[in-house]
């Protein structure tokens, strides 16, 4: 069974079943233009509901893990096990000094092997947050689990074979909508509007995720209404976000948090699933586009993010030009 084979915060496996029965019923095209760790993929494509998908995240060391995984499956484990071996066999209190030479010493220019470092690091960091600093260096801290499942070989060659023809595009979500056609299907998890000033995390890809990007994010949503778009959005329950999307169905829906380091913040709080499939039935129009081809797959050099369109430039995202990457290798 084919089940996401990363932890991401923000990940939505509880969510899932409710975007499946929402979702429509044929389903051209799948897209996910915030793919994350792709639990909302993984269950619709395991409950056969997709036969066709386009996913894609801004975080270019994201895709090029999942591109990896998709097309050279036996050598991302090839690459994975040495690190993981090494690891697992050291002392535990010096497992931090395996972690941080992996985390700054290691620069592997095989896409292989760079997924296989960036697994390492997703599996052994605090909480398997991904976050980079100004220069794009991966700076999470050492997790400290006892025994980490760092490798699961045939999660992994699972996820390989439910991503087989799958497209993946590391790209601003903005370029990623405009390929979607009626008959299609979007669903939208973008980094939520922090309730708090605590309880922000919104980095995923080294760029905040700010108010400027969820109006553009729904500027993008309406986009899609108009072009006859059946399109699910996930967002926290902020009043910003339910005044963005009023005029839409809005549902409240309970959901747990894992994201505050400090146990007692991790209480169950409503999220926003906003729907506009009612209001696209009948509407048609959009052209057909492919994303920019993945010429970029085999370096991790190359795969950084393709430029987003006029507006999108304008965000703090873009501005500060550090989007998707882990670290340089
Ligand atoms: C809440 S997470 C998605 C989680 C995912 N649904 C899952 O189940 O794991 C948000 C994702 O949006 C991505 N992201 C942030 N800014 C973006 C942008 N401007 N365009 C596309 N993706 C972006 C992040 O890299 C992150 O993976």
């Amino acid at each position: 069974m084919a089940r996401p084979f990363l932890k991401w915060a923000g990940g939505k496996a509880k969510l899932a079943p409710l975007v499946a029965e929402r979702a429509p019923e044929r389903i051209g095209r799948y897209h996910e233009p915030f793919l994350g760790g792709g639990a909302v993929f993984f269950a619709l494509r395991e409950a056969g509901r997709i036969a066709d998908a386009a996913l894609a995240d801004g975080n270019a060391d994201l895709i090029g893990t999942w591109r990896a995984v998709r097309d050279d499956v036996e050598g991302v484990i090839a690459a994975l096990e040495p690190l993981a071996a090494r690891y697992l066999n050291t002392e535990q209190l010096q497992q931090a000094f395996a972690y941080y030479k992996v985390r700054d010493d290691l620069r592997p220019r095989l896409p292989v092997a760079w997924a296989a470092r960036l697994l390492f690091l997703n599996k052994t960091c605090f909480n398997g947050l991904y976050r980079v600093n100004r220069r794009g260096r991966f700076n999470v801290p050492h997790g400290r689990y006892e025994q980490p499942a760092i490798l699961d070989a045939e999660r992994l060659r699972d996820a390989s074979r439910a991503l087989a023809g799958v497209e993946l595009c590391a790209e601003d979500f903005e370029r990623a909508c405009a390929r979607a056609e009626p008959g299609d299907f979007v669903y939208l998890d973008p980094p939520y509007q922090p309730l708090s000033a605590t309880s922000a995390f919104t980095q995923y890809t080294g760029a905040d995720f700010g108010f400027a990007d969820q109006q553009r994010l729904r500027d993008a949503f309406d986009a899609l209404t108009e072009r006859g778009v059946p399109a699910l959005l996930s967002n926290s329950a902020h009043p910003d976000i339910e005044n963005l999307y009023r005029g839409y169905a809005i549902e409240r829906v309970p959901m747990g948090r894992s994201i505050n380091s400090n146990g007692a913040g991790r209480k169950p709080i409503d999220e926003l699933l906003v729907s506009n499939i009612e209001r696209v039935a009948g509407a048609s129009g959009a052209q057909s586009s492919r994303c920019i081809p993945e010429m970029n797959s085999r370096s991790p050099n190359a795969s950084r993010m393709a430029s987003p369109s006029a507006s999108a430039s304008s965000s703090p995202a873009h501005r500060s030009g550090r989007m998707g990457t882990m670290a340089p290798p």
